[in-house]
């Protein structure tokens, strides 16, 4: 049996996951052994997105949350509410508003309505998810369009409201790089000014083995919790592939003439590319063990490599190697090394 990382970490911070309703089904049992042994903290991977649970106008489908919750209280789980607010994964009737009055009314309603939902229920609410340009600008959004930068004080406004138990915070990717750190400052010191609650920076952590930005990580968690908040890693993976792109990048023929070269471990993850993974994750964690006092949670985005969204991204089908388990559901040479780390620290 292996052992397990809420046990190592217990006095340092929460060990978190992504979780899905396929993973706590009968028909997982060897995610949902993992789950259950190893973590004492999930977050919905989709559940949650206003995409899933709320379709049309007034139609809600809180039933796979409900499970999840229902399931996170039975294994003694902290559960992470993703997201309230986010500019994707919004249902098409959203995307068909065109006068701020109808956006409004999604957004407060909305709110409302999971927010009130899950009272008591989640520990704390990724309040607004995504709101920044990589050079700290905000993001062009319908709701940055219709309502203005406001929208991120209104939404904790809303959250304090009818959730005023959970913790409010603001999650985002690359918050530890310094252009869009300071974004995330500037808006944080908006709500806060405006006498609204924020209480933690969720920085996701989707970082790459060959561009690990450790230096920016720990002035990323001093300078968030300077402001008086709690900071908590969000949606930690380490990609060991190349991304020489961005997502978004209109030439699929490039894409799909890079392919081969951007797949280079289909037949398994070299010893070395293994290590170095290991190694990456055992840097992350020396920090995180270093700020323990204002780190209230580490979450992996996913409980083993074969479910990871980055097989997926930025082009589907690829193998990659991101997280702590194997895709048989065994424990890496990264988990052993986490393991490890702790005895000594
Ligand atoms: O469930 C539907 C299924 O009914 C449908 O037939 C199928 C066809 O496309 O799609 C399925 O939904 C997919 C969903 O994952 C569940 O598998 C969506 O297409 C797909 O876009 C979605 O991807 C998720 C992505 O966010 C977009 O929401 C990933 O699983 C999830 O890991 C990823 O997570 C995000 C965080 O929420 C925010 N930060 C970045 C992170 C990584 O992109």
């Amino acid at each position: 049996k292996a052992p397990a990382l809420k046990e190592s970490f217990k006095d340092d911070f929460l060990i978190g996951t992504a979780i899905n309703e396929y993973q706590i089904l009968e028909k997982d049992p060897k995610s949902a052994k993992i789950l259950s042994e190893q973590f004492n903290a999930v977050t919905p991977e989709n559940a949650m997105k206003a995409e899933e649970i709320h379709p049309e106008w007034n139609v809600y489908h809180f039933d796979v949350t409900d499970k999840l919750i229902s399931y996170a209280k039975r294994n003694k789980m902290k559960v992470t509410g993703h997201t309230l607010v986010w500019h994707s994964q919004l249902p098409a009737f959203v995307h068909r508003m065109k006068s701020a009055d109808s956006v409004r009314m999604f957004f407060n309603s909305h709110i409302q309505t999971v927010a009130s939902r899950y009272r008591g229920k989640i520990d704390s609410w990724d309040v607004v998810n995504e709101a920044l340009n990589e050079d700290g600008s905000m993001r062009t959004s319908i709701f940055y369009e219709k309502l203005g930068e406001d929208y991120v004080t209104d939404a904790f406004r809303l959250a304090q409201k009818f959730t005023p138990e959970a913790r409010l915070y603001y999650n985002d990717y690359n918050i530890e790089q310094p252009a869009k750190r300071a974004g995330a400052i500037r808006l944080i010191k908006k709500i806060q000014a405006a006498g609204v609650r924020i209480d933690g920076v969720g920085i996701q952590g989707h970082w790459n083995i060959d561009n690990l930005p450790l230096k920016n990580i720990e002035d990323a968690i001093s300078e968030f919790s300077a402001l008086g908040l709690e900071v908590a890693f969000t949606e930690l993976d380490i990609s060991v592939l190349p991304t020489p792109f961005k997502s978004n990048e209109a030439d699929v023929g490039k894409k799909a003439r890079y392919a081969a070269t951007l797949n280079p471990y289909t037949a398994g993850l070299p010893d070395s590319v293994q290590k170095k993974l290991a190694d990456s994750y055992e840097k992350v964690f020396r920090i995180f063990l270093k700020h323990r006092d204002k780190i209230s949670r580490v979450t992996v985005w996913g409980v083993a490599d074969g479910v990871s969204w980055l097989n997926n991204w930025p082009i589907p089908g690829r193998t990659n190697y991101p997280l702590l388990f194997d895709r048989e559901f065994a424990p890496k040479p990264a988990f052993y090394r986490l393991i490890n780390l702790k005895k000594k620290n």
